[in-house]
């Protein structure tokens, strides 16, 4: 059953308040930022614990004889109590992470290791891992697939200035880290009342990306070149207080050393103009959060991408439908992701005498696990577990353009 208790901000950071939902009394309090609830009753003589004292280490004391509760489980920690409460679950409106009440530093380090296996003519390779094979013999097959183990550590560090409502932070944004995004951002959050949540950020490609120079070049080895991605987030979440949210990125690309086509004699040099893929790119989201019921949340987002690169055969209009579904749950988290979309490009490929278009797919699975023993790092909320898995797949209408991956990574994470 789900049920709407309060607006986010009737509970305060360091504050616990009693709502009664449907007859029963919940006591919902906001500790370090996350807001815990559990029945607001006692289970040794029945007193109300919102009138009791919010202890550190997220506890909660009750008024009348000192027993002690522990508001992320609902265990009695000290006696008199000694059965437990009942935890309910919450789940906020927020998509970016919320900004904590409190100054100080906050976190998260994710470190995975995994596989992925690729298919592309376009990548060469990927946190120094090759992703497709120096020597192709044919400009007409999709290419040959490439398997490497991986090995990530993604993490952000923010530090909040409460008074303002501000926020600076470095790092991958965990909802990004979702949805395959893995640029770095270095920006700052502000909360503005009402309004909702302004988020800016400088994007930066921290993991190293390597294409071909010339990737048409068929029976010798094909030569790298480095490929650097650089731009701007703008993010407006929590719209006038409702779960919608508008982002827009733009990307620089830019190749080292451009050499597409240089390779094919039968191409003129306004042909090869055509195939440079340095250029712009202009991206805007808009999603809304549904929930569903108190555990479940589906989340559609559309997304349309203008990739104007300097060769008109290599630029394109990308439309993606994407729909994100998330149970929280205790001790699993599930987040499934899917899109669908295409992209439409703006002309004729002077190699094959066609305009390409590619229909994209793509599904995302990630199960978190928060440990039952209450394993820490430094001060850290209990560690949890996580396994992903993602596949996608871009079917050209010009088969060498066709992508496949397939990624998997098993890791634990910390938060603090
Ligand atoms: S009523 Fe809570 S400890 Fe007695």
């Amino acid at each position: 059953m789900k049920v709407r208790i309060c607006k986010a901000g009737a509970v305060p950071e360091g504050v616990m308040k009693s709502f009664d939902i449907e007859g029963t009394p919940v006591l919902v309090a906001r500790v370090d930022g996350e807001f815990h609830a559990i029945t607001d009753m006692c289970t040794h003589a029945m007193a109300y614990l919102s009138d009791g004292e919010l202890l550190e280490g997220c506890r909660v004391k009750c008024p009348d004889h000192a027993a002690v509760f522990d508001l992320r489980t609902g265990e009695a920690l000290e006696l008199p109590a000694t059965g437990p409460v009942a935890v309910v679950s919450l789940m906020t409106a927020a998509a970016l992470e919320p900004i904590p009440e409190e100054s100080g530093f906050t976190g998260f380090v994710r470190p995975g290791v995994g596989g992925m296996r690729f298919k592309t003519n376009l990548v060469a390779s990927f946190l120094g891992f090759d992703l497709s094979e120096k020597k192709n013999d044919s400009l007409n097959d999709s290419p040959d697939s490439e398997s490497t183990a991986i090995a990530l550590i993604p993490f952000s560090v923010a530090y909040t200035f409460a008074s303002t409502r501000t926020q600076v932070f470095l790092g991958t944004d965990i909802v990004n880290l979702i949805r395959f995004d893995y640029s770095q951002q270095l920006g700052v959050k502000q909360g503005i009342g009402s309004f909702g949540i302004l988020q800016a950020g400088y994007l930066f490609s921290s993991i190293p990306a390597k294409v071909w120079k010339d990737p048409y070049l068929v029976n010798q080895n094909r030569s790298d070149t480095k490929r650097k991605s650089n731009g701007l987030r703008l993010t407006w979440d929590r719209i006038f207080n409702t779960q919608m949210q508008v982002q827009f990125t733009y990307r620089n690309i830019d190749i080292s050393s451009e050499k597409s086509g240089d390779s094919l004699g039968f191409l003129t040099s306004n042909d090869r103009d055509r195939l440079k893929r340095d250029g712009d790119q202009y991206g805007l989201e808009v999603l809304y959060r549904f929930d569903i019921t108190e555990k479940h949340r589906l989340t559609p987002a559309f997304t349309y991408t203008l990739d104007d690169r300097d060769g008109d055969a290599m630029s394109s209009d990308t439309y993606d439908i994407q729909l994100t579904y998330g149970y929280s749950g205790d001790p699993f988290t599930v987040i499934v992701n899917g899109f669908i979309g295409w992209a439409d490009y703006d002309k004729k490929n002077p190699i094959y005498d066609k305009t390409q278009d590619d229909d994209r797919f793509g599904v995302n699975a990630q199960i978190y696990y928060t440990n039952p023993w209450g394993w820490t790092l430094l001060n850290s909320k209990p560690m949890q577990f996580y396994i992903s898995a993602a596949y996608i797949d871009i079917d050209s209408n010009i088969d060498f353009y066709d992508q496949e991956a397939i990624f998997t990574t098993v890791g634990v994470g910390f938060r603090w």
